[in-house]
């Protein structure tokens, strides 16, 4: 129906971006549909929109040039193939029109620069000018520009280099990933919310490890949690060495991931141990200790989530509680007891996830004596 539209008025249009990638990796359709047309997106979806069953709405968001139509369970964008250039202290370019192909080069990554042609004389036709087809294929993210400009352009794509590739489990080619750590300080003009979306997705991808290497290996990780970085490496005094906490908390992470899907067990087990690095001692008769370290790293999750402007409600707390108990004995459900840190308690946790989280909640709010008592034991 678009490519008919698009006939009628004239107009050349594709879909692009995610939904031809995703296409190509068969991964589940996705319900974001972005259309571009060579000419006024806004128009294209007006039209559109009169033909389809029932006119939806077109939301036109006219600054941006773009508009959306809600159908189906779908989300379909329409924007007019647009030219962009950035101003060094923003991640708002500016846009004139453009051809197909000033579109593409505006996008981030090659395996986001495909179009799929919808008109009636080429329906169908991959449109991939930077070889982005044989890069899915090889497991690559790589810019259709320098990746230099592009990095330094939109920041926030460094953040989505590492989740793509965390998601997908590609590695980022070389450059980009030198082309990353010169440019790591720019990430101070992305938003926080958008850092953290691109944190959850890292999180909640198959095997988290991946990108949060990444981040670390970039230099990313110091600037956006720099309580995990601190976590890092070993010492040694007198012969007694204690065991690198960064390193550990990815094994953990991969573990509990393994397990479970849920989001704030993730970000528990991220941060079960960052306590460690502010309470580490070393005492002539014992050793290594960390004293302490759940309650100061309870503390640091609230501040942590505080510098994130992530909200400071039941999830916050749900973490806290988790961290709390991440080295003590917790009973999880009437008959389920377990001990230990963090890594078995989600291990052991499996389906019992949902009683956890109630039981964190109870643990705050029970006014029944006798409960009380049997929760803090
Ligand atoms: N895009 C970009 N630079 C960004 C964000 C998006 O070039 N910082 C382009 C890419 O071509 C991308 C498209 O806009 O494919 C749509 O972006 P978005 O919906 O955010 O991401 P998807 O690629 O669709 O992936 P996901 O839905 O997993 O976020």
């Amino acid at each position: 129906l678009i490519g008919e539209v698009s006939d009628e008025l004239g107009m050349e249009s594709y879909v692009i971006g995610g939904y031809v990638r995703d296409f190509f990796l068969k991964r589940e359709t996705p319900t974001d549909i972005d259309i571009v047309g060579i000419g006024s997106g806004i128009q294209l979806a007006k039209k559109v929109a009169e033909k389809l069953k029932g006119k939806p709405d077109v939301s036109v968001f006219k600054n941006f040039g773009t508009a959306m139509i809600k159908y189906q369970g779908m989300e379909l964008e329409f924007v007019g193939a647009r030219k962009e250039s950035y101003q060094r202290d923003s991640r708002k370019p500016i846009v004139e029109d453009g051809t197909l192909e000033d579109d593409q080069n505006r996008r981030d990554f090659t395996i986001n620069a495909m179009a799929l042609a919808l008109n009636k004389v080429n329906f169908g036709q991959l449109l991939d000018p930077f070889g982005g087809l044989a890069d899915l294929d090889q497991k690559i993210i790589r810019t259709p520009l320098e990746p230099g400009i592009t990095y330094s352009d939109d920041p926030l794509r460094m953040m989505r280099a590492v989740r793509f590739a965390s998601q997908l489990n590609f590695t980022i080619e070389l450059e980009s990933l030198r082309a990353i750590t010169e440019n790591k300080g720019r990430i101070k003009i992305v938003s926080k919310e958008r850092i953290v979306d691109e944190l959850h997705k890292i999180l909640m991808s198959q095997v988290p490890s991946v990108g949060l290497k990444l981040l670390h290996q970039t230099e990313l990780l110091p600037i956006i949690l720099p309580e995990l970085t601190a976590l890092q490496g070993i010492e040694e005094i007198e012969g007694q060495r204690h065991k690198d906490n960064f390193w550990h908390t990815l094994e953990v992470v991969d573990n509990i991931s393994r397990t479970t899907d849920n989001l704030w067990l993730r970000w528990a087990a991220l941060l079960h141990d960052i306590g460690k690095a502010p309470t580490k001692k070393f005492h002539k008769k014992i050793g290594w200790t960390f004293h302490a370290h759940e309650f100061v790293g309870a503390k640091m999750v609230y501040k942590l989530f505080k510098r994130l402007r992530m909200p400071l409600n039941d999830k916050m707390k749900f973490v806290q509680k988790m961290v709390l108990m991440s080295s003590r004995p917790i009973i999880l459900s009437e008959d389920h007891v377990t001990d230990s840190a963090v890594r078995r308690l989600v291990f052991d946790a499996g389906d019992h996830v949902e009683d956890l989280m109630t039981l964190c909640e109870a643990d705050i709010t029970t006014k029944n004596p006798k409960k009380q008592k049997r929760y803090k034991n």
